[in-house]
């Protein structure tokens, strides 16, 4: 009888998901002696009385590298460790699944499970495994915030589609001499908008590593329009923050989902430069979540496929508690655990840093 294993998406998606199922899938078929099944949307398909899951046979799996999203669904608000659960008098609360969840798991037959996900999915991995399921973990973020790993699929795409963006937004604040404000994701990690700052050219890029002086972001505004019409193109993550001010956002009202959603920064610096005597007209775009949808690049399409292989490797071998990892250009595997101790920041002494001072680019902090 061939050994079953359970794969599910969890967390925001990223392109590269449908490359790493597939990739799961085509090494199991390869194998011969595995059969691979999705549980819709995170956890929670196979927590199901019924449970929502499908065998991803070649039907469900060709050609799905090149689309964007995740076949099998994904949720924010599925942790079993935290599960959302009405009480008999109509209130809410949430309640630890966890043994419940790994009971299914067993019921079912699933001799192992691939979590892919971020930082909040891996932890769930973490704590499945300390309590005895047999399960592997796949790094998921176009944040590229995860620890232990040199880089995430999805990130280059992300770092495409704001690269395109600001090329856009160039030609029209270059038209009309205006100050042109772009907002990227990244809630604490500022590496989307870093990369984005030198592939496009901006001006100022502003990061939560570097929370940022308005007078300063003021003072190079200045510095070019002097003796003349110029123009600028500030890059600016979600997570970045006034020196003096706080990270803009709001709490989400979904029950289960307790991150805080970002977004405002944009708006706000506008607000503060136009209060300010800004010598241009400020206009603000944010990209949201177009940085997350649709087909990712090439290199994310191949990323996420080598990692779905490695993935079903370990698996098969019985490397739990392990998540797959990409290190000097080697997709490899890390205690899960290393993963999820500490956020992969931007260091002050990381080397782009030094390329975006050398090419004038103002983090606003002098
Ligand atoms: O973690 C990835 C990310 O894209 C962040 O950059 C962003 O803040 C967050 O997800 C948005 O999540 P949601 O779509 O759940 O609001």
């Amino acid at each position: 009888m061939k050994k079953k294993l359970l794969v599910l998406t969890g967390g925001g998606d990223c392109p590269g998901l449908n490359a790493v199922i597939r990739g799961i899938a085509k090494a199991a078929r390869t194998n011969g002696n595995w059969e691979v099944w999705g549980s819709i949307e995170a956890f929670n398909g196979i927590m199901k009385d019924d449970p929502e899951i499908i065998k991803l046979t070649r039907r469900y799996t060709a050609g799905i590298h090149v689309k964007g999203g995740t076949i099998i669904g994904t949720t924010n608000k599925g942790n079993p460790l935290d599960y959302p659960t009405q009480l008999p008098d109509g209130t809410w609360t949430t309640i630890d699944r966890t043994d419940e969840l790994i009971s299914k798991i067993k019921a079912n037959g699933f001799d192992a499970v691939v979590n892919i996900g971020g930082d909040g999915s891996q932890k769930i991995s973490q704590a499945l495994f300390e309590k005895g399921l047999s399960i592997v973990g796949v790094p998921k973020t176009i944040d590229n915030d995860l620890s232990a790993t040199d880089v995430t699929f999805g990130f280059s795409t992300a770092v495409q589609i704001a690269t395109e963006s600001f090329d856009r937004l160039v030609t029209t604040a270059e038209s009309h001499h205006r100050t042109l404000i772009m907002e990227v994701m990244g809630r604490d990690a500022g590496w989307i908008a870093l990369h984005t700052a030198i592939a496009g050219g901006a001006e100022i890029c502003l990061i939560p590593e570097i929370p940022f002086k308005i007078d300063a972001v003021l003072k190079r505004i200045k510095s070019r329009y002097k003796g003349g019409k110029g123009f600028v193109n500030i890059v600016i993550a979600e997570g970045a923050k006034p020196i003096d001010g706080k990270v803009i956002g709001e709490q989400s009202n979904d029950l289960g989902d307790t991150h805080v959603k970002l977004g405002g920064i944009g708006n706000y610096l506008r607000a503060q430069l136009e209060m300010r005597d800004c010598p241009a007209q400020v206009r603000t775009t944010i990209l949201g979540h177009t940085q997350r949808g649709g087909t990712p690049v090439a290199f994310d399409r191949i990323l996420a496929t080598a990692m779905g292989v490695k993935a079903f490797e370990l698996a098969k071998d019985g490397a739990f508690g392990k998540m797959v990892s990409f290190r000097n250009n080697q997709v490899t595997s890390v205690p899960i655990a290393e993963a999820v101790a500490k956020y992969h920041v931007v260091n002050k002494d990381h080397y782009l840093i030094d390329t975006a001072r050398q090419l004038d680019i103002s983090f606003g902090d002098k």
